[in-house]
């Protein structure tokens, strides 16, 4: 196993009428800034819940946080914060709005340019406490230190990580997740899958606790994420997606195990440039990904294939193929697309993306940085059709 350090300081409130519990958590004279989407916290119940928790609190409102969340929205945000001297901020949301919130936390004390924090990877020294009601199970958000944002006059869309927001406590009650249309919930079961894949699917480091957790979690959703499609009423599917979403990127699983964020980063240029949702990119990216890169993945691609999908016959290439296609096919189950041309984008596309990978350094991906702009080529061709 390799040397870590691992922190993680978000209160989990778990499970049905949480969200009542949130006014303990948050200090009685703080001015609140609620954020959120485009609405269907309004449609489902969550923001009357909030609201009633936080009855007698000055609480003020900034709504319109955009899938995919843009520096030019969250900006607005930034100066109503500045302008009414906000000192804690609430996202009610999926991850959108709780990255966008982070962003926010971190430009409002920000003396320079925020774009920087994202560009230029600024140092920030102080950012306004966050806290969470997550609504859609899948990035984790509600758990790390992660946030993406996307530029759109520049069709940039980059990351920062910062301990100062990691939330200060996010309420998990599955069944606010209810409501979300099946596109969501498949999308939110592939990126939870793959953010488990990105830490799991490298090179043995003699770490089995990691690897046993992330088969675990891998099992898990490839057994609920169906049910939670075709018994959409069962709350006890939607806890065991949620609480694997989470764990899928809270730090635990990656801790002392490389990483390989590739897909994740050939992904964030096709939501760039072409608008996809973002598990749809990665369901594109990912087997592609396995496929080019067997060789180097090869021990763990044949512990995937033994462990999670049960296929222990034929040659190893025979069963990196079968395993490749398991995933696709569990993708495709939970209706994201896993190629290009399902999205209607065709080869024409891809020296635009590669060239946004290099705009953005993003030219020495994977465990081993070997993914060049060659080798992103070669996986982009793969993923354009069968
Ligand atoms: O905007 P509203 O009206 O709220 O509707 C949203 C949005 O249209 C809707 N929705 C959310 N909860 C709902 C609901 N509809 C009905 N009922 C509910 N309970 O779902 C739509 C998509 O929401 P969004 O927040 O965009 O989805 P997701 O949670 O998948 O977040 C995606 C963003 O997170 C970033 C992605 O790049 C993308 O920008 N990521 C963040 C990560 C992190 N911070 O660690 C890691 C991830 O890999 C990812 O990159
Ligand atoms: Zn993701």
């Amino acid at each position: 196993m390799l040397n870590f350090s691992f922190y993680n300081p978000t209160k989990i409130l778990f499970g049905q009428n949480q969200i009542a519990k949130i006014s303990k958590e948050i200090s009685p004279e703080a001015r609140i800034l609620l954020t959120c989407g485009g609405g269907s916290i309004k449609h489902n119940g969550v923001y009357d819940q909030v609201l009633a928790a936080l009855a007698g609190r000055t609480v003020l409102e900034f709504s319109g946080i955009e899938p995919n969340p843009t520096y030019e929205t969250l900006m607005e945000a930034v100066r109503v914060v500045r302008e009414q001297r906000i000192d804690f901020l609430l996202a009610v949301g999926g991850g959108s709005v709780i990255d966008g919130t982070k962003f926010i936390a971190a430009a409002a004390p920000f003396t320079g340019e925020p774009w920087d924090i994202l560009a230029k990877r600024a140092p920030i020294t102080q950012a306004i406490p966050l806290g969470t009601v997550l609504t859609l199970p899948a990035t984790g958000s509600e758990m790390n230190s992660g946030s993406v944002v996307t530029r759109r006059a520049t069709q940039d869309k980059l990351a920062f990580m910062h301990p100062l927001v990691y939330p200060r406590f996010s309420v998990l009650d599955p069944t606010v997740t209810l409501t979300l249309p099946p596109r969501q919930v498949g999308n939110g079961v592939v990126d939870a899958f793959t953010h488990i894949m990105e830490q799991y699917l490298t090179y043995p480091v003699n770490a089995p606790v990691q690897d046993r957790f992330a088969e675990g979690l891998l099992l898990t959703l490839i057994e609920e994420g169906p049910k939670a499609l075709a018994t959409p009423e069962d709350v006890a599917v939607r806890a065991n997606v949620m609480w694997c979403a989470t764990l899928a990127l809270n730090g635990l699983i990656g801790a002392g195990v490389p990483g390989d964020w590739a897909t994740h980063m050939i992904g964030h240029e096709i939501t760039a440039l072409h608008g996809l949702d973002h598990a749809q990119t990665l369901a594109i990216i990912l087997p592609a990904m396995m496929n080019v890169k067997r060789d180097r993945k090869r021990a763990k691609l044949l512990q995937y294939a033994a462990r999670v999908w049960e296929i222990n016959s034929g040659s190893e290439d025979e069963r990196i193929d079968a395993a490749i296609e398991r995933t696709r096919a569990f993708f495709e189950s939970l209706g994201v697309r896993t190629y290009l041309r399902d999205y209607g984008i065709g080869a024409e596309a891809v020296p635009a993306l590669l060239a946004q990978l290099e705009r953005h350094q993003m030219t020495a991906l994977g465990e081993h940085q070997d993914i060049d702009l060659a080798t992103s080529r070669r996986i982009l061709e793969q993923a354009l059709a069968a």
